[in-house]
């Protein structure tokens, strides 16, 4: 683990009042062959603010989409998952999505859990408000681990919430464990309606994650100014590029930026050199098939029950069930 003081002996690289996570995942992922930095670190104040202005982008199609999803089907999720049950959202719901399901499926709870104690309790008061009469429970915590939910819902039957295919910005294995884990923070008999985001024609794709007002590219460098704000960086902003492409093989956009031409800077008094065409990998969207996306909730202990999709199939909302084990043949 990186010790911030040990780097701030010239003052003008002065870290000590950085997230050392966040210090220690740019000088491990600039220090490796092919750079990345872990998507997470896009949304300080400023990257959630540009986040949300993609969401309303022509061209971004998944919250719209899953939004009419959502408006058209939360009452078969109602009728499904059974009313009363405590409803557990992975992040914290910001959008119009998280009424329009508690308006369906009348919860017992609602317990928002999200790693930003100050975005939840704001979403969590404007929820408690249009819901009066509805116990909400936030809970401030990292949900890419279980989670230890109230003591009130123990013997309460859950139905997760994990909108906006943002398991699409796992990869796999991770998104196989964050389902598994999800199962041990709301046991068996768990429902659990996820969207994920469906593969279609690349330029539509390639569009959304790079559209014409340059909002994502934005996005994408706002990650290079929080690096020179928050750990002393001096990254010259203007030999970047962002770039999206479609990796076949992975079934993924990918996000990266790209230097324009050889270039040398400083983050935290260590000095790190890109030729012209290197890129650092900044996210990775997958996008999953009717099938693939099955067969990853299978893989994280979830049997789908239901699924619904717009008339052009750009997004599914999928509704599935943790049943126990099943013996194996
Ligand atoms: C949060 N997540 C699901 C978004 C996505 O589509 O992968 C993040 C995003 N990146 C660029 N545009 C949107």
């Amino acid at each position: 683990m990186l010790r911030n003081e040990h780097l701030a002996d010239d003052p003008a690289a002065d870290v000590s009042q950085a997230d050392p996570a966040f210090l220690a995942d740019v000088l491990d992922g600039l220090s490796q062959r092919k750079k990345a930095i872990p998507a997470r670190w896009f949304y300080d104040r400023r990257g959630s603010e540009l986040f949300e202005e993609i969401t309303q982008l022509p061209e971004y199609y998944p919250t719209r989409t899953e939004s009419g999803l959502l408006a058209a089907h939360s009452a078969d999720v109602g009728r499904i998952a059974g009313k009363g049950r405590a409803v557990v959202e992975f992040g914290s719901g910001s959008s119009l999505k998280t009424p329009r399901l508690l308006s369906s499926v009348a919860p017992s709870f609602y317990v928002p859990i999200d790693i930003s104690g100050d975005f939840l309790r704001d979403s969590a008061a404007a929820l408690a408000e249009s819901f009066p009469g509805l116990p909400v429970l936030p809970v401030e915590a990292n949900f890419m681990h279980p989670v230890q939910l109230p003591a009130e819902i123990a013997d309460v039957p859950k139905l997760g919430f994990f909108p906006g295919s943002t398991i699409g910005n796992l990869v796999p294995r991770s998104g196989v464990n964050l389902l598994r884990d999800m199962i041990e923070t709301m046991g068996v008999g768990s429902m659990l309606l996820i969207g994920m985001d469906q593969v279609k024609d690349t330029a539509i794709l390639i569009r959304a994650y790079d559209d014409q007002a340059g909002v994502t590219a934005a996005f994408n460098l706002n990650l290079l100014e929080r690096i020179n704000r928050e750990l002393s960086g001096d990254i010259p902003l203007d030999a970047f590029k962002h770039r999206a492409i479609w990796n076949d093989t992975w079934s993924r956009i990918e996000m990266h930026l790209a230097a324009t031409r050889d270039v040398s800077f400083m983050i935290a008094g260590r000095h790190f050199e890109m030729g012209a065409d290197e890129t650092i990998h900044t996210e990775n969207s997958h996008k999953y098939t009717p099938r693939s996306g099955r067969q990853l909730l299978a893989a994280g202990g979830w049997t789908p029950l239901r699924e619904w999709s717009d008339d052009k199939q750009m997004f599914s909302l999928i509704l599935a069930e943790a049943k126990p084990e099943p013996t194996a043949p």
